[in-house]
């Protein structure tokens, strides 16, 4: 299959990576010109240390990068995809927008997902001109080692599409977790939300910090990650963005950033990938 990859963070560019290694050609593209390019020397010094474990062969990882292109207009990217799956910033306008372009250029057959972590395929499907070829493909960070990816159905989405997604999702070796009706934050990410609100409440109460919150998780729960550690993992931006509009949609107090990510947001310390957000890192990046 053709695959197209909208934004090379570290969600878009790792599901390009494991799409390539499961022998799809991909093409990736990001708004900022520069910014595949950084992605595609991160995945290869990542890909190197598998290589040099024994984790996978020289030969694989070769031929993986050679399916994978960096392609810097979009209309081009897209020509010839049979799946465009996008992964920008978590706003719906910015979504609908791009859909929107993607949706009048890219072939009559080719089905469109976005890898929102919350925002349902029905509030952006409608701006691609196809709805029945839409839906949300979900993965989780980092995207090459976890095997869970959600499929949701949107209220328009067809069978057709949801075979597409399932089909393609089984081919990269992981396990789709489909969601028939569609809802906001999907299953796995309400759950999760759910341990992350309790914790930041923990900790802004004074009860315990940081740390102590995430060895408890780790050492008497059994997660492999604090939810301190975690946000840091996938970035606070993201968790704040889509709280922001949650908020702004529901007026909800409950949906409303808590103050502690307000801030941490508002000084860019966003997590690893800025080498500050709940802990300090030596290096940012993923
Ligand atoms: N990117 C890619 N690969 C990574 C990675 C990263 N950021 N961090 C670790 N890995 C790889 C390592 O290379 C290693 O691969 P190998 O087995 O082939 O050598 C493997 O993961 C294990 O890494 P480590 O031994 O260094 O460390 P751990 O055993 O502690 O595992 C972890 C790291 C896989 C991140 C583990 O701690 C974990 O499962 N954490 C929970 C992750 C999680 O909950 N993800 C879901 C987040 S929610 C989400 O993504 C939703 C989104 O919408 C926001």
């Amino acid at each position: 299959m053709r695959l197209t990859i909208i934004g090379s963070g570290a969600m878009g560019s790792q599901i390009a990576m494991v799409s390539a290694l499961s022998g799809h050609d991909v093409v990736l593209y990001d708004l900022d010109p520069d910014a595949p390019a950084r992605a595609v020397t991160s995945l290869r010094h990542r890909l190197d240390r598998q290589v040099d474990k024994g984790r996978r062969s020289r030969e694989d990882v070769d031929a993986a990068f050679a399916r994978l292109g960096v392609v810097s207009d979009l209309e081009s990217a897209v020509a010839d995809a049979d799946l465009v799956i996008e992964a920008v910033v978590e706003r719906v306008s910015v979504k609908r927008d791009l859909f929107a372009r993607i949706g009048r250029v890219c072939p009559q057959h080719t089905v469109l997902a976005s890898n929102s972590s919350s925002i349902v395929p029905s509030k952006l499907a409608d701006a691609s001109g196809r709805p029945d070829r839409f839906c949300n493909i979900h993965f989780f960070n980092p995207a090459l080692v976890m095997k869970g990816v959600e499929v949701v159905r949107g209220q328009e989405t067809s069978d057709a599409t949801m075979t597409t997604a399932v089909e393609y999702v089984e081919g990269l070796g992981k396990q789709p977790i489909v969601l028939e009706k569609e809802i906001f934050g999907f299953v796995a990410n309400r759950v999760l939300n759910a341990v992350r609100d309790e914790a930041i409440s923990l900790h802004e109460g004074g009860y315990a910090s940081v740390e102590a919150i995430d060895a408890a998780c780790r050492t008497a729960l059994g997660y492999p990650m604090g939810p301190f550690e975690l946000m840091d993992l996938t970035g606070i931006d993201i968790g704040y963005h889509s709280k922001t509009e949650r908020y702004a949609e529901t007026g909800d107090p409950a949906d409303r950033p808590s103050r502690s990510v307000t801030e941490l947001v508002e000084a860019g310390h966003l997590g690893r990938k800025t080498g500050r957000g709940w802990y300090t890192y030596e290096t940012a990046g993923d």
